[in-house]
């Protein structure tokens, strides 16, 4: 201690000693200060420095010229880096003769091998600056999974309400539609085969029956009202499931509609718990069928033409193939008779009851359901499906079978022909040679073995009309069915007919 108070003596009496006008002196601890006694002469400032280095504090006091002190007011020897160097530059004799605080922060690297203040960073901030990223990472993924998850269900739930749920309807069903409008998009919109199912689905849910207009073989036939119009409802018994299916399937024939066949509407299954009620919804006509329509008036020379021609151009398009991809397959109807054929406001016919048709593939030449020899009703069967000779592999049979019930009908039309005043009452074709409910086998009798056909009175030859329509009736009724009309032949026959009768169908 002694020692050091007499160095430094012996430094202040030198520096006072050798001093130079403008020279400073300063503290020096660099190697080239040991001969001037840890002293240095400087016309700059004097500048102490602590920093750590590898782990170890360095103290450093020294001299720094004036040409060192650049830029001036802010020279780089005289800043610190934080958290690495503090500097310190001081322009008076010894001022640099302090202790400087040791840097806190990052330092250089190597201290106890790690980071932070102090060079000390441990184990728990290694992992922190390892796994904060990773974590932050895994959260990222963990976010966008479930963001795209979400985005998943919810586009999974649109596209089911598309299919099923009625509150898509509104998209087909905006308030101020109505059939006709939605029927009109329908045929326009080249989808061929009616409405999506969901639309038919709603529309047979919120249509309120009114009246039972009708019973037959597999059910009821109501009035309904869907937006202020009427609407007919066939309502199928559940054991007649199949029946309703098949019905409901070939009506959605792409390319089917014709203005004489029924306007199909909707087909619905309603389970309400106990039962399922199977409904078809079809335009409905005020007239009625044809045949309660015969029963209550008789027709003009007009009125007979129309719904004679009006049912040949239903049954013409029905028998069609209309080839291209929106194309129709030709079906045959196997029960065409005057129940089964409606009659519209504007008195022509509308061609019902589908539910027995069969449809043909032309490129396998098969039919699409195995049919049973006998279906349809016995009094307007053909004699080949009586004697069960008619060759079912060969779908123009069934196509002839049905000609021959359309001149059954004929005879039905004709008979209510009104000559100025004088016709004759509604019968059914055979109402003179069968009972009212005839078998198979007593109707096989008179048309196979006795091969009779209904009347066709001589004073028709009177009238050019009836003349026609008669001379059609033989044509549809021959014993062998390749050899009678054709739909579309009987269609141009009596457009022809209306031509010559000046009458506009
Ligand atoms: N779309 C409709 N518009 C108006 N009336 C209809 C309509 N559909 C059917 N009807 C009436 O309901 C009746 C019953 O029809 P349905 O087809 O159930 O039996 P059917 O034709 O009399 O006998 P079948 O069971 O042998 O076909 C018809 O005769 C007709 O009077
Ligand atoms: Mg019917």
């Amino acid at each position: 201690m002694a020692n050091l108070r007499i160095s430094l003596a012996v430094v202040l009496f030198q520096a006072v000693l050798y001093r130079s006008s403008d020279a400073l002196w300063c503290n020096c601890t660099t190697a080239e200060c040991e001969k001037t006694g840890s002293l240095c002469e400087t016309d700059g400032a004097c500048m102490a420095s602590t920093s750590v280095f590898e782990g170890q504090e360095q103290h450093i006091r020294t001299c720094l010229n004036q040409d060192k002190l650049v830029p001036p007011g802010q020279p780089f020897y005289c800043r610190g880096a934080e958290g690495y160097v503090n500097t310190h530059c001081c322009y008076t004799d010894f001022c640099n003769s302090i202790d400087l605080k040791v840097p806190t922060g990052t330092t250089s690297p190597g201290h106890d091998g790690g980071y932070g203040p102090g060079g000390t960073w441990g184990l728990i901030q290694l992992v922190a600056v390892v796994a904060g990223p990773l974590f932050l990472l895994c959260l990222l993924l963990l976010l966008g999974m479930f963001l795209y998850q979400y985005h998943q269900r919810a586009y999974n739930h649109r596209q089911r309400l598309e299919v099923e749920d009625p509150s898509c309807d509104h998209l087909y069903l905006a308030k101020d539609r109505t059939l006709q409008d939605l029927i009109y998009d329908l045929s326009t919109s080249g989808s061929g085969s009616g409405l999506p199912l969901f639309v038919q689905r709603t529309v047979a849910r919120t249509i309120v029956l009114q009246e039972i207009i009708g019973k037959g073989r597999f059910g009821e036939v109501w009035r309904g009202r869907w937006r202020g119009g009427d609407v007919a409802v066939k309502i199928f018994s559940s054991r007649e499931e199949r029946s309703w299916f098949r019905e409901a399937e070939i009506y959605q024939t792409i390319m089917l509609r014709h203005e004489n066949i029924l306007g199909f509407i909707a087909a619905d299954n309603k389970d309400n718990g106990t039962w399922t009620q199977l409904w078809l919804v079809s335009d409905y006509h005020e007239h009625g069928s044809l045949c309660d329509s015969l029963h209550r008036y008789s027709v003009t020379t007009e009125g007979m033409i129309k719904l004679a021609l009006s049912a040949a151009s239903g049954l013409a398009h029905l028998h069609m193939e209309i080839l291209g991809t929106q194309g129709k397959p030709g079906i045959a109807h196997r029960d065409l008779k005057s129940k089964n054929i409606l009659v519209k406001k504007n008195c022509t016919c509308a061609i019902a009851d589908l539910g027995l048709a069969v449809r043909h593939d032309s490129a396998t030449d098969t039919i699409d359901i195995a049919p049973n020899q006998r279906v349809g009703t016995k009094r307007y069967m053909a004699p080949e499906v009586l004697d069960e000779t008619i060759n079912t592999r060969h779908f123009d049979s069934f196509k002839c079978a049905d000609i021959y019930a359309l001149g059954l009908v004929y005879w039905e039309i004709a008979r209510r022909f009104n000559s100025g005043g004088v016709h004759e009452e509604y019968q059914l074709p055979y109402f003179d040679l069968v009972p009212s409910d005839p078998s198979i086998e007593e109707m096989r009798k008179v048309v196979c073995d006795q091969k009779l056909r209904p009347n066709i009175a001589n004073w028709w030859q009177s009238y050019e009309a009836l003349r026609v329509m008669g001379k059609i009736m033989r044509e549809c009724w021959y014993a062998n069915g390749a050899a009678r009309l054709t739909a579309l032949r009987v269609k141009k026959t009596l457009s022809q007919l209306s031509v010559q009768e000046d009458i506009k169908v």
